[in-house]
């Protein structure tokens, strides 16, 4: 039998759980069985998500191991195994500090699994706006099909906002903020694409009332109206459209966080990612935007 304490600042304290033969699998199969929230993603040893410490909790030498090419590529990515370490995992078939929970299998030896906690969400949530707010305390997605209708629509409606934009800009000689806004356009329609395709044949009436309404009129990803304006620099659209893709995220956010349903939870999560990517990148052209509009001002 095989006890395993798992340790972690997302728990109120250590959980520890017996594996008995024949039933251990992977730390990640064990913690999973048990309720134990250590993150994971592809959960085959290529994303790194599901990274934990293990330690041996008793004084005889811990059980060899065959670290397999994709652990040791994604611990060498994420810097948590060294040379030497690699060594005397291969020579000498001692494990290191660090594995991934779904490649690592429990053996017949007490051990301690510390992991950091969720990190495919922010540790600090972000600042949510009314919308988010809104949604969070009123809405319920009680489905998945629930959750990707809502997904729809909002992919739905940003892709067409921000192809409306695109279209006022280019009419208006601001070609180079129209090909911003066609870029934007081109996300949202990625990711409504995937909502379609998980969705397949969902009827999207069904989902959403007609009449309902969303906090403040507009589905979250909208930008603010001003980004209509003709004579809006790259900047100013920029910014404008930073808003509405932190909305999507807070969106999500709020989702993935309040849901009571595992596969809900684990879709927002998803698309939390995705959507910060896209924050992440807005902000590094805003970024350059600024450095470009300094450095023309000297
Ligand atoms: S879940 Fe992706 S490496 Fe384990």
């Amino acid at each position: 039998m095989a006890n395993i304490t798992f340790t972690s600042p997302s728990l109120s304290r250590d959980v520890t759980v017996y594996a008995v033969a024949g039933d251990r699998g992977t730390i990640l199969a064990v913690a999973k069985a048990n309720k134990i929230p250590i993150p994971f993603d592809c959960q085959d040893g290529e994303c790194g998500s599901c990274l934990v410490e293990v330690k041996t909790l008793s004084d005889k030498r811990p059980y060899g191991i065959a670290l397999t090419e994709k652990e040791k590529e994604a611990l060498r990515q994420l810097g948590k195994i060294t040379k030497e370490e690699i060594v005397q995992a291969e020579v000498n078939d001692i494990p290191p500090r660090y594995r991934l929970a779904c490649q690592c299998f429990v053996r017949n030896e007490d051990i301690q699994v510390s992991f950091v906690g969720d990190e495919t969400v922010p540790a600090q949530p972000p600042h949510l706006s009314s919308a988010a707010k809104v949604f969070k305390g009123g809405l319920e997605l009680k489905s998945v099909d629930d959750f990707l209708a809502h997904a729809i629509k909002v992919e739905e409606d940003a892709a067409i906002h921000f192809d409306g934009l695109a279209a006022g800009m280019e009419a208006c000689g601001n070609g180079e903020v129209g090909k911003l806004f066609r870029q934007l356009a081109g996300y949202s329609r990625l990711h409504l694409k995937e909502a379609k395709t998980r969705a397949k044949d969902l009827d999207l009436t069904a989902q959403i009332p007609p009449d309902y309404v969303w906090p403040e009129h507009a589905t979250p990803e909208r930008t603010s109206l001003y980004a209509s304006d003709a004579d809006i620099s790259r900047l100013d659209a920029l910014r404008a459209a930073l808003v509405g893709e932190k909305r999507g995220y807070e969106f999500y956010y709020s989702v993935a966080g309040t849901s009571k349903n595992d596969e809900i939870v684990e879709m927002a999560k998803e698309f939390v990612k995705e959507e910060a990517e896209h924050v992440k990148i807005l902000e590094a052209w805003i970024a350059r935007e600024e450095w470009l509009s300094a450095k023309h001002a000297v």
